[in-house]
């Protein structure tokens, strides 16, 4: 006789760390990374020299910041930029100081599923640019935007930077673009970045480097399954494994079991093993072409307006409208 066992997860993380973690092969989402330790440790990966992303987009933003301005006031009209997980605002100030020195009316919506974060922004915010109006909503992505739909009519600029898109397979991107083109009108604009395919290595050394920030960030999701769940993971037992194919430009990050081990997880009354060598798969950071982000746009309702890139094409900003 077949028994079904019922589990009452108290939240998500819960459920996909119990799912994740009973699966075969392993696996757990990248989402997770992000608690106070995760939103810390990614900061300081914003700022290693291997991580080439925000530098690239930060001076793709810079130098054309006044066509940017143009095409969200279009002729000055009144507007919302609303940003998705919007974490330190370091590349926002750019497009934010323009777009008060040029009077534009707008109003700034970061969202966040971290109140910590915005609350952070929020107080760098007023102290940098105390003539800007801010209003931060927390929630995900999706409940958020509703919020802000329902409120009232006003144009909306939505950004989505640091191709955070790149954590979602083709098929979840397109999910994810139809959700957003959805909650868009027709003079809405979506504005996203999409980290190009590039030399191999340019790529492995960003998401593997040597004073090993990114393997602690890695790691952050095992000792954050200590600190919630009450588990007794071994950092130390686990090596991070990054790994980048040319030719799907997909990235991902694993953590290999060095010796086999029994983990518990007291709240959720699980024992997991790991064989020695067993892999547990936590992120994938997909790096693009042209051709994808068209293919992209088009299956999820959206054309190109345009692009903004630096001279190497290392990583693309687009603007994307509703079709
Ligand atoms: C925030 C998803 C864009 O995939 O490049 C950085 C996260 N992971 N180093 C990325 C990350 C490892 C980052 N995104």
């Amino acid at each position: 006789m077949q028994k079904t066992v019922e589990i009452a997860f108290e939240t998500k993380f819960e459920e996909e760390v119990y799912n994740g973690l009973t699966a075969f092969p392993k696996h757990l989402s990248s989402m997770y990374f992000y608690d106070e330790t995760g939103d810390k440790l990614f900061q300081d990966i914003m700022n290693m020299p291997e991580y080439y992303l925000t530098d690239y987009e930060f001076n793709i933003l810079t130098a054309n910041k006044a066509k940017i301005g143009h095409l969200f006031a279009r002729g000055d009209q009144r507007f919302k930029l609303i940003e998705l997980g919007a974490g330190d605002g370091k590349k926002t100030k750019i497009l934010l100081k323009h777009l008060i020195a040029k009077s534009y009316e707008f109003t700034y919506q970061p969202i966040d599923i971290s109140p910590t974060v915005l609350k952070v922004l929020e107080q760098s915010l007023h102290n940098e640019l105390p003539e800007l109006q801010i209003e931060p909503q927390q929630g995900t992505y999706f409940e958020a935007l509703k919020k802000i739909n329902a409120a009232n009519g006003t144009r909306k600029i939505i950004l989505f930077l640091g191709s955070n898109i790149g954590n979602l397979m083709h098929e979840k991107a397109i999910d994810f673009l139809g959700r957003i083109q959805q909650l868009m009108h027709t003079d809405d604009l979506f504005f996203v970045g999409f980290d190009m395919k590039k030399d191999p290595n340019t790529i492995l050394n960003a998401y593997n480097d040597e004073t090993g920030i990114t393997a602690a960030f890695n790691k952050n999701i095992l000792a954050r399954i200590n600190r919630e769940l009450d588990g007794n993971f071994d950092t130390e037992k686990f090596l991070h494994w990054e790994v980048y194919d040319p030719e799907s430009g997909t990235a991902k990050s694993y953590l290999v079991a060095k010796e086999a081990q029994t983990i518990s997880i007291e709240k959720l009354g699980l024992t997991v093993d790991f064989q020695a060598w067993e892999t547990l798969h936590t992120e994938i950071s997909q790096k693009y072409d042209e051709n994808t982000i068209k293919k992209l746009a088009q299956k999820s309702g959206f054309e190109i307006v345009c692009d903004f890139s630096d001279d190497a094409q290392g990583f693309k900003d687009y603007v994307f409208r509703k079709v």
